[in-house]
């Protein structure tokens, strides 16, 4: 049912565009300030064939799990456990992280290391503690997909294979933008928007703390890979440590967004903060010592009512309309 609907809306938008299969045409939607890659223009057709892959658990080992079984829509695309669950209920290596605003990201993974979308798409799909597949079993399992490999014809001009994969994918990930949160209608100038008590956690978080030297920009991430002194040995996940060796990279991660920040719990790269205010804990005890510690986290001093005020700024954040369910 949702193939033929979404095949219903494909064909209207390639009739639309006057049958321009390989020209990288954008439409005029809703879509039309995400960034993309140059080769591989946005379209409605190719968010809404993605959105069906995410969705497959058949791009999985067994048919067991699909993209949102660890991105949950609900969750802000997140899936509310400590560390993900992949095949057969392997633990996988980290705590899930939303992808909303991933069309904006500098890098992808704590390890700060993966640079498109496209790319990231083959990690999970491979790892044998998420999907479990590879690439070859998958094409073969959905090869017999009819509406699949039309939709690839149409809209790729080539059978159904890991480039359609990826950049279908991809491209249904770009389409979830989180920009309309009640903080943002505030920074664009309906000022009556926030309470008094959301804004005094916004000047605490920008002015009065420091937490705007990591989590700064739209995305409140400046997309470095540090350490916040999250623990003295880091045991079995060193971070960044793991990509090159380098010593000064033990224990560092990439400073993750806080869009939605309120709805993705627990945190942390291994999520083993609970809730925002051991979280806002944390960062006031000054955080672990550990050799690789940012200099920035030092310890703070907050009264009860600032660290609701800081709780309710987080809340602020929270925006996920741009997820339309079926
Ligand atoms: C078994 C659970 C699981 C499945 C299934 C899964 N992911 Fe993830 N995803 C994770 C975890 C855990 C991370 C963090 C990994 C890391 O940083 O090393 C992650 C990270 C990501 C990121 C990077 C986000 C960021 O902030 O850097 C993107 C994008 C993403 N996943 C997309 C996908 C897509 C697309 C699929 C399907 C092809 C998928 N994931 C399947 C658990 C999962
Ligand atoms: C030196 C850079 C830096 C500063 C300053 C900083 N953070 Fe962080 N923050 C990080 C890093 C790195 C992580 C992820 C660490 C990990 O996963 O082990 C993180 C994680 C978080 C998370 C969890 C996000 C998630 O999705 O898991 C929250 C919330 C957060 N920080 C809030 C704050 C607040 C509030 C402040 C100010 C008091 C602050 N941070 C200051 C670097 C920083």
């Amino acid at each position: 049912m949702m193939v033929s609907k979404h095949f219903f809306s494909l064909l209207v938008t390639v009739l639309a565009l006057g049958v321009q299969c390989s020209s990288p045409v954008q439409p005029n939607t809703k879509w039309k300030n995400i960034p993309f890659p140059e080769d591989n223009p946005l379209t409605e057709a190719k968010i809404a064939f993605g959105k069906e892959l995410f969705f497959d658990k058949r791009l999985s080992a067994g048919n067991q799990i699909s993209c949102a079984s660890c991105h949950q829509p609900e969750k802000a695309f997140t899936d509310g456990l400590t560390k993900s669950r992949g095949v057969d209920g392997r633990m996988a290596m980290r705590n899930a992280p939303s992808i909303f605003n991933s069309a904006y990201f500098k890098s992808y993974m704590y390890d700060g290391e993966v640079k498109t979308l496209e790319e990231q798409v083959l990690v999970p799909l491979q790892d044998h503690r998420e999907m479990a597949g590879s690439m070859k079993e998958i094409i073969r399992k959905l090869a017999g997909d009819k509406t699949y490999q039309k939709q690839a014809h149409i809209i790729f001009n080539r059978d159904l294979d890991a480039y359609v994969i990826t950049r279908a994918i991809s491209s249904y990930e770009r389409s979830l933008v989180s920009r309309n949160s009640r903080f943002d209608q505030y920074q664009s100038g309906k000022k009556d928007v926030l309470k008094a008590n959301e804004l005094a956690g916004w000047k605490l978080f920008s002015e009065k703390l420091y937490c705007v030297k990591c989590h700064s920009g739209i995305d409140f991430t400046n997309y470095s890979v540090v350490s916040n002194g999250l623990y003295t040995s880091y045991g079995s996940d060193q971070g960044r440590y793991r990509i090159n060796g380098l010593e000064q990279e033990r224990g560092t991660f990439k400073v993750p967004g806080l869009r939605n920040v309120s709805l993705t719990a627990p945190y942390m790269h291994d999520g083993s903060i609970q809730t925002l205010r051991e979280v806002i804990l944390h960062y006031a005890s000054g955080g672990k010592n550990f050799p690789n510690k940012s200099t920035v986290i030092k310890p703070f001093l907050l009264t009860e009512s600032e660290i609701s005020q800081l709780e309710s700024f987080f809340k602020s954040l929270t925006d996920t309309s741009s997820y339309q369910a079926d």
